[in-house]
């Protein structure tokens, strides 16, 4: 079934994420902190189905996707009400970048259990964030097999509805558990970030 997709975000991941999205006939709203007019070069290189919204407008979409800095999450959450809303997040928790790319202090937290903090009664599935953008921009049919996406959630449902429209993009899909243990190998420093797999075909 063809959806709409809000991404909160309008840079690296959101318009690698909207590329694939687009390209299997879903629609997508792009948003940033600018005026959505701002964003109709972008909007207008993604293509058909494509448009720009403000983050409360993508937040009304069937399927948001959180592709904006880890500082930012606190504008989440008067966005919408999240209760029983379905979110993937592709962010990562670094608080500096190059060279050092440092990641903030969570404790034993896994930073997708952060992130639902802000964004209360959300079907969380972490997804999305492993991969460098222009790795996750191309196409995941490789001549040898699929590329690999891990997910991690704690409600079975939604987390089932992420993998098979993430697999229907061309993806193979890793299901890793849930968030509060298994999310942590695909954040930031964990080990599977980074990892760029082909699930060979047979
Ligand atoms: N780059 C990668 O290879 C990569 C890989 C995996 C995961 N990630 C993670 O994905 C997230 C996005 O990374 P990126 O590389 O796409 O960053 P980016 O290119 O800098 O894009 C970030 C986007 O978020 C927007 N934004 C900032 N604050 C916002 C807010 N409060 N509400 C709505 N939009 C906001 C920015 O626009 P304005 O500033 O105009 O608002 C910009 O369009 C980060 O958490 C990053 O760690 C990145």
């Amino acid at each position: 079934m063809k959806k709409t997709f809000g991404i909160i975000g309008a840079g690296n991941i959101a318009k690698a994420v909207a590329g694939h999205l687009l390209k299997a006939g879903h629609k997508v709203i792009i948003s940033s902190r600018k005026d959505p007019a701002l964003l109709q070069e972008t909007v207008s290189a993604l293509g058909a189905g494509a448009s720009a919204g403000t983050p409360a407008e993508a937040a009304q979409a069937d399927i948001v996707v959180l592709a904006m800095p880890w500082s930012q999450l606190s504008t989440l959450t008067g966005l919408t009400d999240w209760t029983n809303r379905i979110v993937i997040d592709a962010t990562n928790h670094f608080v500096t970048f190059a060279p050092d790319f440092q990641v903030a202090d969570l404790g034993s937290r896994a930073s997708s259990e952060v992130v639902a903090d802000h964004i209360p009664g959300a079907h969380l599935v972490k997804g999305f964030n492993t991969l460098y953008f222009k790795v996750l921009a191309i196409d995941p049919r490789e001549a040898t097999g699929n590329r690999v996406i891990f997910i991690s959630g704690d409600h079975a449902n939604s987390k089932a509805e992420v993998k098979t429209t993430i697999e229907t993009l061309g993806f193979s899909v890793v299901d890793l558990g849930t968030l509060a243990s298994d999310s942590k190998l695909q954040q930031a420093k964990g080990p599977l970030a980074s990892l760029n797999l082909i699930r060979k075909l047979n």
